[in-house]
């Protein structure tokens, strides 16, 4: 039997939200395990940086700063990608928000930004993406989703609803590209550990509610969350597809 291999050798990826926590995890994770990778997201002085600590052989890393939220932009970049790398093997889809708010309060454009971004131009992102995978035989999707998917967090009713949809439309695209061998699969972590979240846990009862929700008491780390998305990028994953994989303590096991 042939040693089991985690890596991306010779595959190209794009992450977007790759200047952010997560997305720029995934993306020193996969170009460890020998991908070509192209960075996107919102600072195009995070990206040149992020990029420069990557490894690079024969094809160089490359990046593009575009807002996601504006109509083409999906388009835009998935040709960006095409016209620099050649193909796209891997989409992640890590660019997210989150707007928390009490339901009364919610206006309509927090709404719209956090349903647009999170779940509209992940769509858009992909579909672009999985015309290219249609035409060179297959590829892998991987979205970034959250244990809000599945169960009620307080303060986040458009992003639970958001990742809910995240949850489904993996599941839908999932069904729809079987035949031209392209997985869709999910990533659902609980709160991670980030300069973000260490903010919130400034608030005691917060940090308290979150760590009595976690079986194995105590947040994901950002290194986790790559991992499992790796896993889902590489050739061992090959027959998995249409799944959401908790990477979360336990959260929703109960
Ligand atoms: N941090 C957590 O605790 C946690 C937990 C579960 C799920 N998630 C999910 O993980 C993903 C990444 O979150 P993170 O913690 O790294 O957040 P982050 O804020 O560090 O990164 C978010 C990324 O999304 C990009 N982005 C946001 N709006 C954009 C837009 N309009 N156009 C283009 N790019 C845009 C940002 O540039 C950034 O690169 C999100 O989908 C989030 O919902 C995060």
């Amino acid at each position: 039997m042939k040693r089991p291999e985690l890596t991306l050798e010779n595959k190209i990826a794009l992450i977007t939200g790759a200047s952010g926590g997560i997305g720029g995890a995934i993306a020193k994770v996969f170009g460890a395990a020998g991908a070509k990778v192209f960075l996107h997201g919102t600072s195009e002085e995070k990206l040149k940086k992020l990029s420069g600590e990557l490894d690079t052989e024969s094809i160089p890393n490359a990046y593009k700063a575009i807002d996601i939220n504006i109509s083409g932009a999906a388009q835009e970049l998935v040709d960006a990608v095409v016209n620099e790398m050649g193909t796209i093997d891997i989409l992640v889809n890590a660019a997210g928000i989150n707007r928390p708010q009490k339901p009364e309060e919610v206006t309509e454009e927090n709404w719209d930004d956090v349903m647009n971004i999170n779940l509209k131009a992940l769509f858009f992102v992909s579909q672009a993406a999985g015309k290219i995978m249609i035409e060179r035989g297959g590829g892998k999707i991987v979205n970034i989703s959250s244990q809000a998917g599945v169960v009620a967090l307080p303060l986040r009713a458009a992003y639970c609803s958001s990742k809910g949809g995240v949850n489904q439309l993996t599941r839908a695209l999932a069904l729809e590209w079987a035949e031209h061998n392209i997985s869709v699969n999910a990533v659902a972590p609980t709160f991670v550990q980030t300069p973000f979240t260490e903010s919130m846990f400034k608030d005691e009862d917060f940090k308290k509610y979150v760590l009595d929700s976690i079986p194995m008491r105590r947040m994901a780390t950002l290194e986790e969350v790559a991992n499992t998305t790796l896993f889902f990028a590489s050739d061992l994953a090959d027959i998995v597809t249409g799944q959401i994989l908790p990477v979360d303590g336990g959260w929703t096991i109960k």
